[in-house]
């Protein structure tokens, strides 16, 4: 226990000095480095993207000629270069305006949403879940094809299912689990590489 608390604050501390607006950012540093993510000029969809440390790393990954965009229902510090719409990822206007923003050809998506959570495991569970479906079908619309994702999970009964969905629409599924997050924590993070089409 002693050990996991020391790591968080090692993360926390590290987010601060580099700059990062949260520990998160190197959840995803970690997963760029073992699977070669982004590429210059992508573009980027982030959901769930406050306060914006993913938003950093993808910026910087992609470079001037790539776009990011980022959603969530908390407004966020504005970054450079970054397009961020403040709303539910459940709505239907935030659902169209991606749409138009993307065109369709999206190369990354993002999602390390997560709800308020309650303590009661199975209910934060479920909703947690239930968010990363409309995430996936959000995913369906805009993603081009060979694009590719990272989801965030917590683990339960629910998460076979939702990882058998994804092996439908994406070539490989990897079930991650990046040093900076938590041994403790039950989050786990869904690395899927070349999508392959719309369900
Ligand atoms: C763990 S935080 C994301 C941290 C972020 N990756 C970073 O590096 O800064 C999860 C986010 O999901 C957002 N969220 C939860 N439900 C949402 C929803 N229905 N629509 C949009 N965002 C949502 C929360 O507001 C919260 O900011």
């Amino acid at each position: 226990m002693k050990l996991q608390l020391s790591k968080r604050d090692e993360f926390r501390k590290l987010a601060k000095n580099q700059g990062y607006r949260s520990r998160s950012a190197f959840k995803l540093k970690q997963i760029n480095a073992s699977y070669g993510i982004f590429k210059k000029g992508n573009i980027v969809v982030d959901i769930g993207c406050s306060p914006g440390g993913w938003l950093q790393i993808a910026r910087n990954e992609v470079g001037h000629n790539g776009k990011v965009i980022g959603i969530d229902l908390k407004k966020i510090e504005p970054i450079e270069g970054v397009i961020f719409l403040n709303g539910n990822i459940e709505d239907k206007v935030i659902k169209e305006n991606l749409n138009q923003l993307t065109n369709s050809r999206v190369d990354v998506i993002l999602s390390d949403i997560s709800p308020n959570l309650s303590g009661q495991w199975e209910f934060d569970h479920a909703r947690q879940i239930l968010l990363t479906k409309s995430v996936i079908d959000l995913t369906k619309k805009i993603a081009k094809r060979n694009s590719k994702g990272i989801f965030k999970v917590f683990d339960g009964d629910m998460l076979n299912d939702l990882i058998i969905e994804l092996r439908d629409i994406f070539e490989k599924v990897i079930i991650s689990k990046p040093l900076a997050s938590r041994p403790a924590s039950s989050e786990l993070y869904l690395v899927c590489l070349n999508f392959i089409g719309k369900s």
